[in-house]
């Protein structure tokens, strides 16, 4: 059986380094190590790492460091892995052996369409659970959910701050999302991602806590602006499903990588954590008015609702517009990188990425402009 690619990782993946302008990434401009290790100490305590093999579920120190963003867990309920990706992978991975009679899984949509491609490749079947637009707002289409969870389904997915929208689920709507899985013993996996990226001041909902079948996924990709760590994690609901979910990384990656290991440990202290979590929504904020005044600016052409969360903004094309076709004509005609809505099966959206600097912003979305003049 050949996989079916995951095309929004690929087009990245090709064009990316290729591109003058990437507006493709959804997170902050990332940091530098530099800007991590501010004295001499630190730097040498990087240089005198001994690279050897890690804990391979992730060092206790960094576990401890993770579990204390999520009151009530200890090192115990945490998986460390090689990115949210790897996250994402072991645990539907496991859900698929977690009970082999459910073979539904219940996916929101749009979405970082990872968690459900890789479903379909173990031969699953894909339900969506849709985000609408409303009014001017997402909004989850929670009666659509009622009617599809039942007792073939292994799990619901969902992403909150959500990937490409940028919407944030409330309190509420985790619960009633809980209510309808906890009907039919559903586990309920919350890709967490874009946490500690809101624009607003209050950090977004997370389902920690709240359920007794929910795993949280998540890394230090997005919001803290260090994907190159690959450092990432599973909150479990108990010591005994993290320990099950640590077979399947002994299957993939063994183990984080010793040095990110550590990069990471000390990025979560609380000290660190949160001048980089002043960053983040410094950049999200200042970006977001920029974007803002850009799009009211192509009002005849586009339309977006503000994300809550993300250096992503899902902008609606006016009907007409190709969304792959102004994708790859930018590409070719201007070396500009976005994603088109096609890969968050939502064709006539596209998806840019404005966490990067101004000064690079700035041009990226002029080069857009220019192109998007041809269609009016
Ligand atoms: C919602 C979501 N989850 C997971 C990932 C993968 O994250 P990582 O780079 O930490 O592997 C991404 C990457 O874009 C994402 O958007």
């Amino acid at each position: 059986m050949r996989l079916e690619r995951f095309e929004l990782e690929r087009h990245q993946s090709e064009w990316e380094h290729r591109v003058e302008y990437n507006l493709s990434e959804s997170g902050v401009e990332p940091l530098h190590i530099r800007e991590l290790l501010d004295s001499q100490t630190l730097n040498d305590q990087l240089l005198d790492i001994q690279l050897g093999y890690p804990q391979t579920n992730g060092t206790i120190s960094l576990r401890e460091a993770i579990s204390y963003h999520y009151p009530g867990t200890t090192a115990e309920h945490i998986l460390a892995t090689t990115g949210g990706a790897e996250a994402n992978f072991v645990v539907t991975w496991w859900l698929c052996h977690e009970n082999p009679t459910r073979d539904e899984f219940v996916f929101m949509v749009p979405n970082y369409m990872q968690i459900g491609g890789i479903w379909k490749n173990l031969g699953g079947k894909i339900i969506p659970f849709k985000l609408e637009m409303v009014d001017g707002e997402w909004v989850p289409d929670i009666n659509g959910l009622e009617s599809t969870v039942s007792k073939k389904t292994a799990a619901i997915a969902i992403c909150t701050p959500n990937n490409p929208t940028g919407k944030i689920l409330s309190e509420t709507d985790l619960r009633t999302i809980i209510d309808i899985a906890r009907k039919y013993d559903v586990w309920v996996v919350s890709d967490e991602i874009y946490r500690v990226a809101e624009l607003r001041e209050h950090k977004a909902p997370s389902i920690n806590g709240l359920y007794e079948k929910a795993l949280i996924t998540s890394s230090l990709s997005k919001a803290y602006g260090l994907p190159g760590l690959r450092l990432g994690w599973v909150v479990c609901p108990s010591p005994e499903v993290a320990r099950e979910l640590w077979t399947y990384s002994d299957y993939t990656t063994i183990c984080p990588a010793k040095v990110s290991d550590w990069l990471a440990t000390h990025a979560l202290q609380s000290d660190v954590q949160a001048k980089i979590e002043k960053r983040t929504r410094e950049v999200v904020n200042r970006n977001w008015a920029t974007m803002e005044r850009w799009i009211a600016s192509h009002s005849d052409l586009l339309s977006a609702i503000a994300p809550e969360a993300a250096a992503i903004c899902f902008i609606k094309l006016k009907d007409g517009i190709d969304s792959l076709e102004l994708t790859k004509r930018l590409l070719q005609e201007k070396s500009v990188l976005i994603s088109p809505g096609e890969h968050f099966e939502m064709p006539g959206f596209i998806r840019v990425g404005f966490g990067s600097e101004q000064e690079y912003l700035e041009p990226a979305l002029e080069r857009i402009g220019e192109l998007l003049n041809e269609y009016r």
